[in-house]
């Protein structure tokens, strides 16, 4: 009885609310209230789950209505600018767009020098858990890693969820791992269960260098036993066979669109043993900035009556897509101390 009434009061509102826009709609012309009614919508009914899911996907439908006429004229940013709404919310309407031929010649793109300063600064001031893009041609000036978490009590939790499927797997074996400097899940692991050699790569040479130098001191103690590798973590998965190791611990800091070919590698041929754990840490945030992560938002269109944000939605798509029989999801975990984050449990069951 109790949602009946409460459905009939939201039915009362949105009457009255549409009212109000066709009197606006009267005096400013229907398309300045499209949007007058879109930012109402976002802001006033976000906790209304059900009325969101809607309204998101009618909010969809006026965003490429905007796109189709103004694309030639205003660029991605531009546009989410004069509609007060995020750039990727633009760049993911436009990419399927785009796929289904709605975009013809003459988009106008955006000069990225100007965004790329701006971005910079902003990502020094909120100091994140985010590496640097590398700069080419020439060494950076300083060799410092960006990793700033360390102490983050929700990474804390990320580093237990990563220990305990693996010490709960009773799969052992070589596992390669980002360790950083400390070692620390492989520690949790250790402490639990003997039997794993775990291999520690860095690709930053100071950060590498501290990393042996402890490992050295935890072998000595007979705490860890292990190898390390300087260089990117993609040479040790790329050409590997099947069964080649136990677990990978991918316990990145980047984004998901720069380490998704060799996580995809390592699933398609079976690299890790049955039974075996994939765990994979990356930023969360998924910037309709080039093709690549406009293919992943794409994922999130196409799924677009779900309300949770784009990225979310992508990244559980991307990961479902990829797993296929042999492998499965057994958790996603969002979590932030400074930057967003995402952990992806992935175990081989086939
Ligand atoms: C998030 S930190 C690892 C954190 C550590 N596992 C902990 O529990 O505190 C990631 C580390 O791996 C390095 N790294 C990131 N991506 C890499 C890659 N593709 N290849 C090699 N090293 C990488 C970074 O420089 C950084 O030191």
């Amino acid at each position: 009885m109790w949602y009946k009434y409460i459905t009939s009061i939201l039915n009362y509102q949105i009457y009255f609310q549409k009212k109000y826009f066709e009197k606006v709609a009267e005096k400013f012309g229907t398309y300045q209230v499209s949007f007058i009614y879109l930012h109402h919508q976002i802001k006033s009914i976000s906790k209304m789950k059900n009325l969101q899911t809607l309204e998101r996907a009618e909010q969809n439908v006026l965003i490429q209505q905007y796109i189709l006429k103004n694309y030639k004229q205003l660029d991605t940013y531009e546009m989410a600018n004069k509609l007060g709404i995020e750039p990727f919310r633009v760049a993911g309407n436009k990419a399927y767009l785009k796929r289904s031929n709605q975009i013809g010649e003459g988009e106008k793109t955006h000069q990225w020098s100007a965004y790329t300063t701006k971005a910079r600064e902003k990502k020094k001031e909120a100091s994140i858990e985010v590496a640097e893009p590398k700069k080419r041609g020439r060494k950076p000036k300083d060799d410092k890693n960006t990793y700033k978490n360390e102490t983050g009590a929700n990474k804390a939790i990320a580093r237990e969820k990563m220990a305990n499927i693996i010490i709960k797997s009773g799969v052992q074996g070589i596992v390669p791992t980002l360790p950083n400097t400390n070692w620390a899940i492989e520690l949790m692991i250790e402490k639990s269960v003997k039997g794993n050699s775990f291999l520690g790569v860095e690709r930053n040479p100071l950060t590498f260098k501290k990393m042996r130098t402890n490992l050295k001191q935890l072998r000595k103690n007979n705490e860890l036993s292990g190898e390390t590798h300087l260089g990117n973590i993609a040479e040790v998965i790329f050409g590997k066979n099947e069964n080649s190791y136990a677990h990978l611990i991918l316990d990145y800091c980047g984004n998901l669109v720069t380490i998704r070919k060799e996580l995809e590698y390592a699933i398609q041929n079976n690299v890790m043993a049955v039974g075996g754990v994939m765990a994979v840490t990356f930023a969360k945030p998924i910037r309709g900035i080039d093709a690549e992560s406009l293919k992943l938002l794409d994922l999130a269109v196409e799924n677009n009556t779900d309300s949770r944000c784009a990225s979310d939605k992508a990244i559980e798509a991307y990961f479902q897509k990829i797993t296929g029989f042999t492998h499965k999801v057994v958790e996603f975990f969002y979590y932030q101390d400074t930057y967003p984050m995402t952990l992806v449990l992935i175990k081989r069951i086939k």
